[in-house]
C-alpha cells in the first residue's frame, strides 16, 4: 500500500482512508528544523511486581521526530516499559527523562501534561461512550480550545467523524485502534508511546496501522512503538531496540536490524506479518 496515501487522498482501505493533512502542528516542528536531541532519555530503568524483575535496568533514547521501536517476545518487559514512562508502574530504579526532566516521582497526569502519551495495549476505549466522547475524554487534561484538535483528529481519521455518535464498543477492533489513537492525540501530546497496536488485527487492517503512524510522524509527532510484530515496526522505525526478558539485547537502525540475521531467526521467522 502507498505511503503516499494522504497525497493521493484515497486508499479504498476498510478502516476509512487517512485524511489529507496539511498542517503539522505549531508546537511539534518536524524532522530536520534544527539539530536533532533526544525528547526521552532513559537510563538503566528497573521494574518489578514482587519479586519479579520485569525490567533489569534498560537504557534508550528517543529522538525527536524519530520513531523508535522496542520489540520483543511476550513477557520481555515491553508494557511495563511503557507504562512506567507514564507512572502507570512505578520505576524500581533508573531515570526517565523527557526534555531534559525527570519524569520519576511525577504523577500520570502531570506527566501527560509534560507532553508524553500512552495507547495502551488492547486499545481500551470506553465502549460505552461515544467516538465523541471517546476524544473529549482523551483531552480532559486541557481546558483550551479543544474543536481545532477534534477538527485535526476527524481530518486525521474521517471514519471517526462520520462515527461520531457510535458507541465505541460497536466499532470493528481497526476502528477502535484509530479511536485510541486519535484519542491519545487529544492530550496534545510531544511524543506518543504506542502498545502493540497491531495486535489481534486483521493484516490489511494493520497496513493502515502502519500508514497512521507514518502519516503522524511526518506530521513531526515523535513516536515510541512496542510491537511483536517485528518486521513492520522495524521497518517504519529509524531505531530498534530488542528486548528479551527485561533486558536490552540488541540495538540499531530500523532496517539494520529488520535484516540482522539473528533478529531473522528469533523474530521474524515467528512474525505475525
Ligand atoms: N501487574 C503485574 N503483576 C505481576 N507481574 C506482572 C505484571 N505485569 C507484568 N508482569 C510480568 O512482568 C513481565 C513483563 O511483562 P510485560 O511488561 O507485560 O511484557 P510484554 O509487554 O513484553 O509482553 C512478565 O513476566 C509479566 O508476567
Ligand atoms: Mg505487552
Amino acid at each position: 500500500m502507498s505511503k503516499n496515501v494522504n497525497q493521493t487522498g484515497s486508499t479504498g482501505n476498510t478502516v476509512g482512508k487517512v485524511g489529507s493533512v496539511q498542517a503539522s502542528w505549531d508546537h511539534l516542528g518536524k524532522r530536520g528544523d534544527g539539530p536533532s536531541r533526544n525528547l526521552l532519555e532513559v537510563k538503566d530503568l528497573k521494574v518489578s511486581y514482587g519479586g519479579i524483575e520485569a525490567v533489569r535496568g534498560i537504557s534508550f533514547d528517543v529522538p525527536e521526530h524519530e520513531i523508535v521501536t522496542l520489540i520483543g517476545a511476550n513477557g520481555a518487559g515491553k508494557s511495563s516499559t511503557l507504562r512506567s514512562i507514564v507512572a502507570l508502574e512505578k520505576p524500581a530504579g533508573g531515570s526517565i527523562k523527557f526534555e531534559g526532566n525527570e519524569m520519576i516521582g511525577m504523577g500520570t497526569e502531570q506527566i501527560v501534561k509534560n507532553g508524553i502519551t500512552l495507547v495502551p495495549e488492547g486499545r481500551r476505549v470506553f465502549v460505552n461512550l461515544s467516538v465523541y466522547e471517546n476524544l473529549r475524554m482523551g483531552a480532559y487534561l486541557r481546558n483550551d480550545d479543544l474543536q481545532s484538535d477534534l477538527d485535526w483528529v476527524y481530518t486525521l481519521f474521517p471514519r471517526l467523524k462520520e462515527r461520531s455518535w457510535q458507541a465505541a464498543g460497536t466499532l470493528s477492533g481497526g476502528e477502535q485502534q484509530m479511536l485510541a489513537i486519535a484519542r491519545a492525540l487529544m492530550s496534545r501530546p510531544k511524543m506518543i508511546m504506542m502498545d502493540e497496536p497491531s495486535l489481534g488485527l486483521a493484516p490489511i487492517i494493520v497496513q493502515e496501522v502502519f500508514e497512521i503512524i507514518h502519516e503522524i510522524n511526518k506530521m513531526g509527532m515523535t513516536i515510541l512503538l512496542v510491537e511483536q510484530n517485528a518486521n513492520m515496526a522495524l521497518k517504519a522505525a529509524d531505531m530498534g531496540y530488542v528486548m528479551e526478558t527485561g533486558r536490552i539485547t540488541l540495538s540499531g537502525a530500523g532496517m539494520e536490524l529488520a535484516e540482522n540475521p539473528v533478529v531473522k531467526e528469533a523474530y521474524l521467522g515467528k512474525s505475525r506479518s
